[in-house]
């Protein structure tokens, strides 16, 4: 979980989320970046991106929100 978080993360699987708090938007659909919706993305995923909702509880997924604003 940890190695597969961070490969996706830097972008070696998924779009790499660097500077993704900054620019505000998702590349893939054009939604804007909100705590809201980082949510629903992590817990959901897509065609491409595994859900996360089963693998990390409530508190880890707002950890990983704070962390992915911070790219
Ligand atoms: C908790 C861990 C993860 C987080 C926080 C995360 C976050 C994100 C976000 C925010 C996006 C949208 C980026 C954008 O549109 O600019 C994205 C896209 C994507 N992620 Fe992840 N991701 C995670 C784990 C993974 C894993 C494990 C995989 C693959 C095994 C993955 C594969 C992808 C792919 C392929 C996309 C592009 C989807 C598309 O083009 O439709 N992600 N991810």
């Amino acid at each position: 979980m940890q190695e597969k978080l961070i490969a996706c993360l830097t972008g070696k699987i998924g779009p790499g989320l660097k500077g993704i708090g900054k620019r505000g938007t998702f590349t893939v659909n054009n939604n804007k970046v909100t705590d809201e919706s980082l949510k629903t993305w992590i817990e959901n995923g897509d065609s491409l991106m595994p859900p996360f909702k089963d693998v990390i509880d409530d508190n880890q997924i707002k950890d990983v929100i704070a962390y992915v604003k911070t790219l």
